[in-house]
């Protein structure tokens, strides 16, 4: 049999398995239950009824995998996604990425977590937030549900802010839980819900991104900016991941692969900006030898803030890759 044919059949064979009642048995990779403090660059959407998709994902080495059972899933296809993904969390290799699930809001969301939270899942990504109450009732199931499969490590927590509501309500989110690891905003439903144009520059949403990442920087979590749906587009993708960056977010949603690249790329530190961190760290070090905390490099005054954003960028240096811990 010829090498595509038989790729072909074993494509077929991994589908028709996803869509399986019957649970299948967890991979040892999946075993993994806790992912703690890591890189969330890129978060990768994949529709939840999107078997060909969610079998690929992990081949593109995104940081982050959501298989998204909410907007991206036609209400006639909830169902079959909900099995989809509670077998996909088993048996696909996602190639170390970290394992997200975006359920449906309300009661939606309670059925959906049934289907997934014995499976492994990393992260429940909670759609359309609007206020603490909201988590609190989805906690209390995760927390049922763990009890009822034996899980003991916690399953972290990403809401989603999409409405004015929402974002006023920002640093209440952020706060109302323990395992909330970073807060999102989704851009298309809240400038639906604001009644405006959601542009390329994104003037409309500055107001709203800054509270989301205001309340994340407060509470210690990590801000992760929207999706960029201009997917085609690389020199625009790039210009919105450097404001991203600028602004303070770690991390941006993405809905195609061919954004990852660009996306960790942008990320990471530049060499010039590593040599100025590792100049700013060896001087620093020198003038607190010589009894002071302050000092001058090429011109400029150096501090202990400076020093802060310099060992920032070597920590971020060496979590890319870019620079050996050494
Ligand atoms: N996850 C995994 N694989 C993806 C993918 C995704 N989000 N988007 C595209 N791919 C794969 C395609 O299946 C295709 O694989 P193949 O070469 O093996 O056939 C390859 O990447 C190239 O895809 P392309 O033909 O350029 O795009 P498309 O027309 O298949 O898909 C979208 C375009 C926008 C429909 C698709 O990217 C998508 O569904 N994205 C996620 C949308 C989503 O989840 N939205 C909700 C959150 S905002
Ligand atoms: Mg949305």
């Amino acid at each position: 049999m010829s090498e595509p044919l038989k790729k072909n059949l074993y494509l077929e064979k991994a589908v028709q398995a996803l869509y399986s009642d019957s649970i299948p048995p967890m991979r040892d990779e999946n075993e993994v239950l806790i992912t703690g403090d890591r890189l969330r660059r890129s978060r990768l959407y994949v529709p939840g009824n999107q078997p060909k998709k969610i079998l690929k994902a992990g081949t593109y080495s995104p940081d982050c995998i959501i298989l998204d059972l909410e907007d991206s899933v036609p209400q006639k296809e909830k169902d079959n996604a909900r099995i989809i993904v509670r077998n996909a969390l088993r048996m696909v290799d996602f190639n170390g990425a970290e394992k997200m699930v975006r359920i449906n809001s309300n009661d939606t969301g309670m059925i959906d977590l049934e289907f997934i939270i014995a499976q492994n899942v990393h992260v429940i990504v909670i759609p359309k937030v609007e206020s603490s109450d909201q988590i609190i009732r989805f906690v209390k199931k995760i927390n049922e549900l763990l009890k009822v499969c034996g899980r003991r490590e916690p399953v972290f927590i990403i809401p989603i802010i999409e409405s004015a509501h929402g974002v006023l309500n920002a640093l209440e989110i952020a706060k109302s839980s323990p395992n909330i690891i970073g807060l999102t905003i989704g851009l298309e439903d809240y400038t639906a819900d604001l009644g405006i144009n959601k542009t390329i520059t994104g003037e409309e949403s500055f107001f709203a991104r800054s509270m989301v990442l205001h309340a994340a920087k407060a509470t210690g979590i990590q801000a992760l900016d929207s999706v960029h749906g201009d997917f085609r587009d690389e020199k625009s993708l790039r210009r919105s991941v450097r404001e991203s960056k600028a602004l303070g977010f770690v991390g941006v949603g993405c809905i195609h692969p061919n954004q990852i690249i660009p996306i960790h790329e942008e990320f990471s530190p530049l060499e010039i900006e590593i040599s100025q961190a590792k100049e700013i760290i060896k001087g620093f070090d020198l003038a607190i030898t010589n009894g002071t905390g302050v000092f001058e490099l090429g011109g400029k005054m150096i501090d202990a803030p400076i020093v802060k954003r310099a060992k920032q960028i070597i920590k971020l240096a060496i979590a890319c890759g870019s620079l050996s811990k050494d």
